[in-house]
């Protein structure tokens, strides 16, 4: 194992997440996540706060890098969800990082689509979701599991990096058009995100149920 650190200057604390030499997608933290982790510290900082005393679910979370820079950012409660294989690498972070962070942060298994485990789960003030447009068969259990954590005053926030090889363009395409029959979407401009942690290629959206 290998650990990155990610500093959050504004509060004066850091993220120490293990990655693993050897293992599937989930076990590094992706820039995505690196790039999503730093707008919400840049957003808390601004008018449109969103985490401070919220509850924050985060999809398909790896190495748990967003879900735990929500909680060292002042949200009250995260479940952090990923596959069974990547949780046991998700606790070791989430215990590894108790010690900075706000409130509560737990794991949970999830995996998209499932209805007991989606159940199991309290609708949160905030779904957080990084890189996790990636695998064709998992799509749309993925848009119906954000739909069935959702409620209205419920905040989407997602991040990924645009992709050209094989079929990533067209999953891409297809995660929106599935989104929008529930949700609005709204592009976080590149100039909102961190001026250091920003890339033309990766995106942030923000959905709200209709
Ligand atoms: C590209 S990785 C991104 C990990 C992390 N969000 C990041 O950006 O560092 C995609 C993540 O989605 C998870 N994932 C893939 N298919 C899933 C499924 N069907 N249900 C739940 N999680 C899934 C993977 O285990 C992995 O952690």
């Amino acid at each position: 194992m290998f650990t990155r650190e990610i500093d959050f200057e504004s509060v004066g604390r850091s993220l120490q997440l293990k990655q693993e030499v050897e293992g599937d997608v989930g076990c590094v933290v992706w820039d995505a996540a690196i790039v999503l982790a730093k707008y919400l510290e840049v957003r808390e900082k601004g008018k449109r706060k969103l985490l401070k005393g919220s509850s924050v679910v985060e999809l398909g979370a790896g190495t748990g890098c967003v879900g735990l820079a929500a909680a060292l950012l002042g949200a009250s409660h995260v479940t952090l969800t990923d596959l069974p294989e990547l949780l046991p690498l998700l606790k070791i972070n989430c215990a590894q990082n108790t010690p900075n962070i706000h409130g509560v942060a737990e794991v949970q298994q999830l995996t998209w689509g499932n209805t007991h485990q989606i159940q199991a789960i309290e609708v949160p003030d905030v779904i957080l979701l990084a890189d996790c447009i990636y695998y064709g068969e998992s799509l749309e259990p993925l848009v119906s599991t954000v739909r069935s954590l959702s409620s209205s005053t419920t905040t989407v926030i997602m991040s990924y990096e645009l992709r050209t090889d094989g079929n990533k363009p067209e999953l891409q395409r297809k995660f929106f058009d599935l989104m929008e029959e529930y949700f609005t979407k709204e592009r976080i401009p590149e100039q909102e995100h961190h001026s250091t942690y920003r890339s033309e290629d990766i995106l942030i959206y923000e959905f709200r149920k209709r």
